[in-house]
């Protein structure tokens, strides 16, 4: 017989109190109750917690996401390509996660949206920390981003940590020149705190590994879970964009963008931009 079966607790570990009777463990491991307590509707709208809580869900899969970026990083830099694949797949499965979730925000009519959009002032994802620390971690230091960003780098130490970071990126094209692929000087050595720039001397290494993907095993598996990462956050601006035709057809956004005119510029940007170019060439 378990523990909570003795306690008649029905096996829930939300219902089982720690001996000195404060929150269940469940509830004060992870903070629950203080979770809970973070979403604070400003309206009668049941639409509006939702709204809410699925914001939360998505910062927090960004977080899941940077974690596991920030760990294939570290794993290339040490040279464990396979290791770094692993985190790659990992953090594609919260992307997944990441862009189901848009599911439930479309149970939403724009005219259930408007009862509580004016309660959001100002705010708008562009100002989501999270979000640019994974979009600067994979190499788009966007220089209205980082404008944008530069009076929030002391808030939160994660914006600054990645400004100033080589990117996952940075980090795939270093252990590509540490393998003998004719990586150009001038990339291995850039500035990793600007804007990644597409080189023809990178497509032309992947070209290399695409074209030989037997005699190159390892930069043919990064190549490709470096293309399912950028794939998915692709999916997730162009769910995004649907999503706010959806709610808001033409109007500007909270955040003083025109909103569809905008997003869909940044839906043009792709991450590790020579991988998507070489295709054309192979
Ligand atoms: C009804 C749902 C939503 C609508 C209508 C909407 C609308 C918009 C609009 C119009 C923009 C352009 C910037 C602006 O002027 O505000 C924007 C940007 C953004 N939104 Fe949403 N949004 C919605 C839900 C979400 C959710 C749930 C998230 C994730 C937590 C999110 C994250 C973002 C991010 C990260 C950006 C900035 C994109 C970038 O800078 O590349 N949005 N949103």
């Amino acid at each position: 017989m378990t523990a909570s079966s003795a306690d008649g607790a029905a096996g829930c570990p939300a219902a089982r109190p720690d001996r000195d009777g404060a929150a269940p463990a469940y509830v004060s491991y992870a903070r629950m109750d203080t979770l809970h307590e973070l979403a604070v509707p400003r309206t009668e709208s049941p639409r509006e917690l939702t709204f809410i809580l699925i914001s939360h869900v998505k910062e927090l899969l960004f977080r899941v996401v940077h974690t596991e970026i920030d760990q294939a990083r570290k794993q290339l830099r040490s040279r464990r390509p396979q290791d770094a694949c692993a985190s790659m797949e990992r953090a594609v499965r919260a992307q997944r996660v990441l862009l189901a979730s848009w599911d439930v925000m479309t149970a939403m009519t724009p005219d259930e949206f408007l009862t509580f959009r004016d309660v959001l002032g100002t705010a708008s994802g562009t100002q989501s920390f999270m979000y640019r620390a994974l979009e600067f971690s994979l190499g788009n230091k966007d220089p209205h981003s980082v404008r944008d960003c530069l009076s929030h780098l002391d808030r939160y130490p994660v914006l600054r940590a990645e400004l100033d970071a080589p990117s996952l990126y940075d980090e795939a094209l270093r252990y590509l020149g540490g393998n003998g692929l004719p990586v150009p000087a001038h990339v291995l050595e850039r500035d990793v705190t600007r804007q990644y720039e597409a080189d023809p001397g990178v497509e032309e290494v992947w070209l290399s590994v695409y074209r030989a993907p037997g005699r190159h095993p390892r930069e043919h598996r990064l190549a490709e879970a470096l293309t399912e990462l950028s794939y998915q956050f692709s999916l997730w601006r162009a769910n995004h964009l649907l999503v706010v035709e959806r709610m808001l057809g033409s109007k500007p956004g909270t955040g003083g963008t025109s909103g569809l005119g905008w997003l869909r510029s940044i839906n043009e940007h792709r991450f590790f931009p020579e991988l998507w170019a070489a295709r054309t060439r192979l």
